[in-house]
């Protein structure tokens, strides 16, 4: 039988290259977008490398809560899963309420990668060995490490916020690896780096998305997101790729595959064992496994 692949936000951006590497190396590729019409076409591009089964798309909004348990859902009825990769990620201008009531960047970057991942631990166990794959991002340098409430203190600055959402995300991930030791599900994170996609050529380019200090240098700080983010996406999928298939993280785990993809430290702050239990914490509060 074929090995099955989700990749989350895979119709489109650095997630459509990861689903043709992942289809390319011979696996049932299915891709999560919310535009049907976009998710036909991605389908097309994956079926051109494919070398397994046919790739198939299902929509979902996953800043919707709601939408998330349901796609859970339906991917777990499908049977095991061999490899998830939550891609999904998004960067808000403005600050944005989801449907939830939940501030934006925090869910869709953090708290519906996490609900997905919980409520498909069973498929990836029974598919064991398996792989989560949780895509993470450089931003998580410039990211408050309070997580006691939802929002940090202080204004909203989109690019500081995604990288929190990030923070939050990679230190789930990494406590994650450690609590399904010995399961068989290995728990990766990858950083693409950086690529010209909708949300570098969107949100990146105004300056509102950084703090008032970095705001008086933003011709420099324009300039670093435009040089970091110029490459092709391709490129960019590579350490989720790897993260997700390659023979040499067999029997690995609670790594982060970095830009150039092989293993890299994770930045320190992501790693303390309190951090970890108050993200963990807020989720499972913001985020329960069955609508209230
Ligand atoms: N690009 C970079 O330089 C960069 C750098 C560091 C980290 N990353 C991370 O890499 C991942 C991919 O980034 P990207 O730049 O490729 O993003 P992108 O271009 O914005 O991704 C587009 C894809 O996201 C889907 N999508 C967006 N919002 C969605 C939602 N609410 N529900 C379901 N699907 C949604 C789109 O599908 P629809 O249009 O159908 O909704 C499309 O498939 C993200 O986690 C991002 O944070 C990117």
């Amino acid at each position: 039988m074929d090995q099955r692949a989700v990749v989350t936000a895979g119709t489109g951006g650095i997630g459509l290259e990861t689903a043709r590497g992942l289809a390319a190396a011979g696996y049932a590729v299915t891709v999560v977008g919310r535009d049907t019409e976009r998710g036909a076409g991605a389908i097309e591009r994956i079926a051109e490398v494919a070398t397994g089964a046919e790739p198939r798309f299902v929509a979902a909004d996953l800043a919707s809560l709601d939408n998330v348990r349901a796609l859970a859902a339906r991917l777990a009825a499908q049977g095991p899963l061999n490899v998830l990769v939550n891609n999904v990620g998004a960067m808000f201008t403005d600050r944005q309420q989801t449907v939830d009531g939940i501030e934006a960047s925090f869910a869709v970057n953090h708290l519906s990668p996490y609900l997905l991942t919980e409520l498909l631990l069973e498929s990836l166990r029974a598919a064991a060995p398996s792989r989560i794959v949780n895509v993470s991002s450089g931003a998580v340098r410039v990211a408050k490490p309070t997580f006691d409430a939802v929002e940090p203190p202080g204004g909203y600055y989109g690019f500081h916020w995604y990288g929190r959402a990030k923070l939050a995300n990679l230190a789930y991930t990494l406590d994650l690896a450690g609590r399904l030791r010995g399961t068989g599900i290995s728990v990766f994170a990858a950083d693409p780096g950086g690529a010209a996609t909708e949300m570098t050529n969107g949100t990146m380019r105004s300056p509102k998305i950084v703090s008032p200090g970095l705001r008086l240098l933003w011709p420099l700080v324009r300039r670093t997101f435009e040089r970091s983010t110029s490459g092709p996406a391709s490129v960019a999928a590579l350490p989720s790729i790897l993260a997700a298939t390659d023979a040499s993280l067999d029997g690995q785990t609670g790594l982060l595959i970095g830009p150039q993809a092989r293993p890299v430290p994770p930045i320190r702050k992501s790693t303390t064992k309190d951090m970890a239990n108050d993200v963990l914490r807020l989720s499972r509060q913001l985020a329960p496994l069955t609508a209230a």
